[in-house]
């Protein structure tokens, strides 16, 4: 069994599919990069399989079972949407405190992905005063709260500088190590091929290609795999 598993998903908004046809599998131990440009279907097909949206059509499962079929969702995936919708005057410690008391984890939890995310010192502070990477950071921290078996991220290195990039490639990479799987969604090809093992690439809601990242990228440069990429994939709908 694939700890995530998409089949032939479908989503449309009247006579618009802003997800046509996406059929793709992570297995544990891989970071598993969903690439794509703006309006491609990720969102989509992240908020079909988080419970957030339902599918017109196909089937979205995490360790076999739909989300809302989970008996301890927040236990099992941790979700890393956007970093909006935090309470800009609760400090990071009080959010992640909330989270943990709603989900019925354990509140010494918090001091430890604090530590993970590097939130450590400012974890006191109001969220008022966070800057972009330092709230992804804190949704990083939200994501990894019930110490889930998978995670699935949308844009995770929006803001983040060169350091925090690394940084979010060493804290994915062990995860997946430990026999997580990581599902993360970017429409920034360097982000991509920074921090996955497989990539799903996804145009008009389709997929385009899937493999691991050595298989696809072969022997070209980085840069003629992604000319030819976006090629492929190009337009907005
Ligand atoms: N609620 C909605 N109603 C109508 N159309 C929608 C809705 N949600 C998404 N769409 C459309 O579906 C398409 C896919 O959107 P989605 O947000 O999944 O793309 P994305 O790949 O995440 O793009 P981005 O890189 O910009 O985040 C877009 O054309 C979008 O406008
Ligand atoms: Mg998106």
């Amino acid at each position: 069994m694939h700890a995530i598993e998409i089949s032939g998903l479908r989503k449309s908004y009247g006579t618009f599919d802003a997800v046509s046809d996406i059929t793709f599998s992570a297995r544990p131990g891989r970071v598993v990069g969903l690439l794509g440009p703006n309006g491609a279907g990720k969102t989509t097909t992240l908020h079909i399989l988080l419970g957030l949206a339902s599918a017109s059509a196909g089937t979205a499962t995490v360790q076999g079972r739909a989300y809302a079929a989970l008996d301890h969702p927040e236990r099992v995936v941790g979700a890393l949407l956007d970093a909006g919708g935090l309470h800009p005057g609760r400090s990071a410690r009080d959010h992640l405190r909330v989270l943990a008391a709603a989900g019925g984890l354990d509140p010494r939890r918090v001091t430890e992905v604090l530590e993970l995310v590097g939130l450590d010192r400012a974890g006191g502070r109001r969220v008022r005063t966070y800057s972009l990477g330092m709230r992804q950071r804190l949704g990083l921290a939200a994501a990894l709260l019930g110490d889930p078996q998978v995670l699935v991220l949308d844009e995770p290195a929006n803001g983040l500088d060169p350091a925090g990039m690394r940084w979010l490639r060493d804290v994915l990479r062990t995860f997946a190590d430990d026999g997580g799987t990581v599902l993360l969604a970017s429409h920034v090809l360097a982000e991509v091929t920074q921090v996955a093992d497989d990539l799903v690439v996804v145009g008009q809601g389709r997929v385009i290609a899937d493999g691991s990242l050595a298989e696809l990228v072969g022997d070209q440069s980085l840069e003629d795999f992604y000319l030819e990429l976006t090629a492929a994939t190009e337009g907005v709908r």
